[in-house]
Order: C-alpha cells, then sequence, then structure tokens
C-alpha cells in the first residue's frame, strides 16, 4: 500500500477553543452590525477569516525569537532575512516592512502617481486601494475563465496576454506604473498563475519598457501548484520554481504573514539598485530604517526560518490537500463552490448558494452571517461589499464573483475541524430556501469599507 501524505509536524502546544450556543451567537453578530470583523475572536469557534498572520509558528520559528537581535543599524537577523530572502527569490536588494500593504504603500510612493495605470490579475483590495488612494486607475487583466466558478482550469489565476498587451500598447509606457502579477491569485479564490504565464508577461514588460512586480503573499503555494500542474515542472524542488518564477520580475512586494508563516511582516524584494534606493527613503519614513523597518530583529528571524518551512514541499502537500479536503466534503455535500480548489481557502459561490438574494442585497455577506450563526464560523465575504464603490460614480461595483471565503490558517486546524465546518455549510445549504433577504447598509467608510461597514438584517 502506497503511504498516504501526512502532516510534517507533530503538535507541542494547543490553544482552548470553546463552542457557543446559536441564541449567544444571533446576539453577538447583531451587537457587531452584522459585520463579522466586529465579533471578538472569543465569539468564534473555527476561524476562517483569514490566512493572513493566523498560522502555528514552529518551535525552531520560537527560538529563533530568541536569538533577535535587536540593534537599530545592520542587525544580524536583518542579515540572515536578507540571506533567505536572496536564496528563495533571487533578489539581490530588499526593505523590510510590517506588513504586505506597508510593502504597497513604501513601493507605489515611488511608482504610481496620479493618472497612471496598473494591469494586473484582480489586484488584491489593499492593492488596489493603494492605487486608488493615489488617483490612479487598477486594470484587471485577468483571463475570462476566472469568472466562470464551475470552468476547470489548472491556472485559472493567469493573465490575459492579449488583455495586457492592449494596455500596455494603448498607453505610453510612462503611465503606466508596473505590472502587477498575484501569486496565487487571491481574489479570484486562491488561483495559481502557471510559470509560461509569468514568463511571458515578464517579455511583455520588456517590450514595453513597463516594470513588473509580483505581489508574493502565497508565492510558495503558486509553486507547489506549478509542480504538480505544469509540464516540466514535476521533478523541481519548490526552491528552484520559486527562484524561476520570480526571475521574470523586476520586484515582489510580500505579505509575509501568508506563505512565511508568521504573525506579522513583510517586505519588498528588488533587483534594480536604484528602485531600491529610491523606495528606500519612504521605508525610512514611514516603516523604519531600511535594516528593519517595521519589523523587530526577532520577526526577522522568524521569518528567515519560516520561508523555509513554508517552502518545503511536504508541509505544502498537506497544506493544500487540507484545503482540499474540506473542498471535496463540501462537494459531496451538493455546495455551490468554486473550482478547482485554491490553494488557501475554499470559496462558496454565494450566488447560487443564496439565489433569491438580489445582488443590492449582498447574497455573500448574508452568507457569511449565516454560517456564524450556525456553527460560530467565521468566514469572510469576496463580492460586492469588499469591492467598493466605484471611485468617480460612487455606484456600488459587482464583481462577477460573488463569494464567501473560508481561508484556513497555516499548521492550525485539523480535519475534525474541517468537517464541522463542512457539516456548518451543509445545514445552512438545507436551509437555503428560507433565506430569502440579506442585508442593507447602516454606515460606510469612502474606502475598503467591508472592514467597519455597519448593516442591518432585511426582514422579509
Ligand atoms: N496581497 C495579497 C494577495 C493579499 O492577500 C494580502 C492580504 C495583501 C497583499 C496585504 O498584505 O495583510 O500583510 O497587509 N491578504 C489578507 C487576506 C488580509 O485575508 O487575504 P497584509
Amino acid at each position: 500500500m502506497k503511504l498516504p501524505f501526512t502532516e510534517p509536524f507533530k503538535i507541542k502546544m494547543v490553544e482552548n477553543i470553546y463552542r457557543s450556543s446559536r441564541k449567544q451567537r444571533e446576539k453577538w453578530i447583531k451587537d457587531a452590525s452584522y459585520n463579522l470583523f466586529n465579533l471578538r475572536s472569543e465569539q468564534v469557534f473555527i476561524d476562517l477569516l483569514t490566512d493572513s498572520g493566523t498560522g502555528a509558528m514552529s518551535d525552531k520559528q520560537w527560538s529563533a525569537m530568541m536569538l533577535g537581535d535587536e540593534s537599530y543599524a545592520g542587525a544580524s537577523s536583518y542579515y540572515k532575512l536578507k540571506d533567505a530572502i536572496k536564496e528563495l527569490t533571487g533578489f539581490d536588494f530588499f526593505l523590510p516592512t510590517h506588513q504586505g500593504r506597508a510593502a504597497e504603500n513604501v513601493l507605489f510612493s515611488v511608482l504610481v502617481k496620479e493618472g497612471d495605470i496598473v494591469p494586473g490579475n484582480s489586484h488584491f483590495d489593499t492593492t488596489k486601494g493603494h492605487i486608488e488612494f493615489r488617483k490612479a486607475e487598477a486594470v484587471d487583466c485577468t483571463i475570462d475563465t476566472a469568472s466562470d466558478t464551475t470552468a476547470w482550469h489548472p491556472f485559472k489565476g493567469n493573465i490575459d496576454l492579449e488583455k495586457l498587451e492592449n494596455v500596455l500598447k494603448n498607453n505610453p509606457a510612462d503611465k503606466i506604473s508596473c505590472i502587477i502579477v498575484t501569486i496565487t491569485n487571491n481574489t479570484a479564490g486562491g488561483q495559481p498563475v502557471s510559470m509560461a504565464n509569468l514568463r511571458a508577461v515578464g517579455k511583455l514588460s520588456q517590450k514595453y519598457g513597463v516594470k513588473f512586480i509580483i505581489d508574493s503573499a502565497r508565492f510558495a503555494e503558486n509553486a507547489y501548484f506549478i509542480k504538480l500542474r505544469e509540464e516540466g515542472y514535476a521533478d523541481k524542488d519548490i526552491r528552484e520554481i520559486a527562484r524561476e518564477m520570480f526571475s521574470y520580475a523586476d520586484g515582489m512586494t510580500m505579505s509575509s504573514k501568508k506563505d512565511a508563516i508568521v504573525n506579522m511582516g513583510g517586505f519588498i524584494g528588488f533587483r534594480n539598485e536604484d528602485l531600491f534606493r529610491q523606495a528606500s527613503t519612504y521605508n525610512i519614513i514611514y516603516e523604519g530604517f531600511i535594516t528593519y523597518g517595521g519589523m523587530s530583529g526577532r520577526d526577522m528571524n522568524a521569518l528567515a526560518q519560516g520561508l523555509y518551512e513554508g517552502t518545503e514541499f511536504t508541509y505544502l502537500e498537506s497544506r493544500i490537500n487540507q484545503v482540499a479536503y474540506l473542498g471535496n466534503k463540501l462537494k459531496d455535500y451538493g455546495i455551490p463552490l468554486l473550482e478547482p480548489f485554491g490553494g488557501h481557502a475554499i470559496f462558496l459561490d454565494a450566488k447560487r448558494f443564496l439565489h433569491s438574494i438580489p445582488k443590492e442585497e449582498f447574497p455573500a455577506q448574508a452568507l457569511v452571517i449565516e454560517l456564524y450563526i450556525e456553527g460560530g464560523v467565521r468566514g469572510v465575504e469576496i463580492g460586492a461589499l469588499m469591492a467598493d464603490r466605484d471611485p468617480v460614480t460612487r455606484e456600488n461595483r459587482y464583481p462577477d464573483l460573488e463569494m464567501v471565503r473560508l481561508a484556513i490558517p497555516r499548521r492550525v486546524y485539523t480535519n475534525n475541524h474541517m468537517d464541522y465546518v463542512a457539516a456548518t455549510v451543509k445545514n445552512v445549504f438545507d436551509k437555503r430556501y428560507e433565506i430569502t433577504r440579506g442585508v442593507k447598509i447602516k454606515w460606510e467608510a469612502p474606502i475598503m469599507r467591508h472592514f467597519t461597514v455597519g448593516l442591518e438584517k432585511i426582514i422579509p
């Protein structure tokens, strides 16, 4: 018998979690204005809000923290991290930042100016936020297949090269800040981008003289999918694949809270010294001196170690198979979801799940609320609420995909927890015909409203 894959770790410390009653949850979610970001974590049983900063660090990471060098300038922890980044990405220059969006803020302070265009594949909301905040425009060039939740494509996060080339052809190069490719494509469902696609984007960026930046939050999961699905990569090591992915780009932004399995941290990688120098000024203003930029020495040590652990094949195999375990269970129950399953989360298709709720009443948000009330499971809406209003017309934007994301923290939950989550979703699915109305907005922020929005349930 072929021995199955399993987690390449055992559990040394546990954190207790508590189940609440349905009655308690109904009160708590009402008090939270039906916004799950407003819940206290003790009010949540299984927390699938995000896979960002929620992973479990290893004994090696915790012990590396004890060796952190907290010197203001030139700390050994900085050099340890620099070596890890060079080895795994090939980038010679880097700046530490406190998280991914801070990396975007620093880099875009150099690259993005008013009236610019930033083509990419479904920019993440903070990425888009930083672009729109600077009065520039994020142009989505993702392949059309990505918006069909049932279509099978091995690299559904890919850039449509024709769409990208049209943007590059029809605009002067100095109007295009950079091309941003997000791996894996979170907003489109944690879908990978192929090596061939990255290579082709690299070629286009050179042809048109535009910089190519990789938003790398889940680069290791992307490399895993390339190894499994792309011809010619089966025998290659994850780190070798990662280095090749980055070899086509001019730089990277990283939220280390995902694939580097730390609770806080980020960085920017650069190939070119000149861009690194320009960004350094902003790093000093916004984050901190260039050898710590928003991170303590101990955090840089944990991150250096986490980068190695997050690029181990056996770890990635158990991680991505756990996501698929939940996905397959839900599929067996007939739940409408996005396929193929992504690397970090399962995405429920709220339009098909709660089809009688009109889009103006935010069906995905209605579904997250129901899942919480049913089982204390916290997911997140990835749909019209998150998409914000159009910055010019101030009308709601209704993206093609209206989804609930169940993101799985790394090395945190067992498959028993996944069974519990699947049962919660099934119970709500069985009651779907009774759920006919959604929510309306009581209060919202002008940008990135989903974090703080106040909502009211519409009573049928
Ligand atoms: N890029 C991508 C693709 C992301 O998914 C995120 C964060 C960021 C950038 C920003 O990084 O949070 O460290 O500032 N995504 C989290 C999520 C919040 O839940 O998907 P950050």
